[in-house]
């Protein structure tokens, strides 16, 4: 049986900023199921982060959750106290991110801050805590562990460095990793290694992965399903095999479209008309109609709703509308 680990319904967060609200998600919903990886894809500024950094309460001021629920296991992250979700953050649930010496405190060496963060959410003393880490930068392929333990972060190269962020993500066992951009700061060959580092450890540890990328070559490397985002919203779901073999909206179309073919060395990179709207200004209707090749005028005026269309698949078009089964 299927079991949901995370569900997140109807989330919106909003940035309430001198210059007025800046709505960044609007009413986003999806989930993953225990041992799933989902990937979430948009173009920069639709939402994404802001969208992973809410399911952890990560959102500073300006910005708030105004609406919605993130179940994680049946219990909603959202109404937990800081103390609450400070237990699930880097335990149950962990993070990295695109650029990883933001992440890294520079004072402090690789091994410290791993054994830290297995120490404040686990009873080991300070050699068992060590001992973990070590097995830690080991299994994630940092060569003689034992030494660069004792590094700090800014001698070790942006691969090595993201492959110490997954260490320390990994170290509590979570059952749940969000990944944003992991790999998008590292060159090509590196992207390869760091993703199928991932891959084999998250089969090794079972924990579920929500990775978020503008870059559907890594969907199609790691996901087992797909959200993609615009302007806020999510506009298709698909399994990954669907999304590939039949993508339904048009903006899912235009990027499979500028993604480079893997296999071929050239590839001309063929990018979607026009530019991701300001969440202060968002077009009315559907908001992918300025950039739409099959805009209708119905498209202008009206907001097409996300309707299943079966086949755990959701899509957000007024092409689909009229055959539509439930809404979700
Ligand atoms: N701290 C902030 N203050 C104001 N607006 C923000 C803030 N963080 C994000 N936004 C806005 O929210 C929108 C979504 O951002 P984000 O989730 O970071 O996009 P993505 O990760 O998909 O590139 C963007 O238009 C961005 O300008
Ligand atoms: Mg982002």
């Amino acid at each position: 049986m299927v079991e949901k680990l995370l569900e997140v319904k109807n989330l919106y967060t909003h940035f309430f900023t001198e210059q007025g609200v800046i709505p960044s998600v609007n009413g986003v919903s999806f989930s993953v199921n225990k041992g799933e990886i989902v990937g979430i894809v948009g173009e920069s500024g639709c939402g994404k982060s802001v969208t992973s950094l809410s399911i952890l309460q990560l959102i500073d001021k300006p910005g708030k959750i105004v609406n919605g629920e993130v179940l994680f296991n049946g219990e909603d992250l959202i109404k937990l106290n800081e103390k609450q979700i400070k237990k699930i953050r880097g335990n149950r649930i962990s993070m990295i991110f695109q650029e990883p010496l933001t992440s890294l405190n520079p004072v402090f060496t690789v091994g410290n801050q791993i054994s830290e963060a297995i120490r404040i959410h686990q009873k080991v003393n300070k050699q068992q805590a060590k001992d973990k880490a070590i097995e830690m930068l080991r299994k994630v392929g940092i060569p003689n562990p034992e030494k660069q333990y004792y590094s700090f972060p800014h001698l070790l190269s942006g691969g090595m460095r993201q492959r110490v962020m997954i260490a320390m993500a990994l170290s509590c066992n979570p059952e749940l990793l969000i990944a944003d951009e992991p790999t998008t700061a590292l060159d090509v060959t590196i992207q390869a290694q760091i993703l199928s580092l991932m891959k084999n450890l998250i089969e090794e540890l079972q924990t579920s992965i929500i990775i978020i990328t503008h870059d559907l070559g890594v969907v199609a490397e790691m996901v087992d399903r797909v959200v993609v985002m615009y302007g806020g919203e999510i506009v298709e779901q698909a399994s990954v095999y669907d999304l590939f073999e039949n993508p339904r909206h048009p903006y899912t179309q235009g990027l499979l479209k500028s993604t480079p073919k893997v296999h071929e060395l050239e590839y001309e990179l063929e990018s979607i008309d026009g530019n991701v709207p300001s969440p202060d200004n968002m077009p009315t209707g559907c908001k992918f109609h300025p950039r739409c090749p099959f805009a209708m005028d119905k498209c202008k005026e009206e907001d097409p709703s996300l309707l299943s269309v079966g086949n755990d698949s959701a899509i957000k078009c007024w092409l689909y509308q009229d055959r539509k089964v439930v809404q979700v």
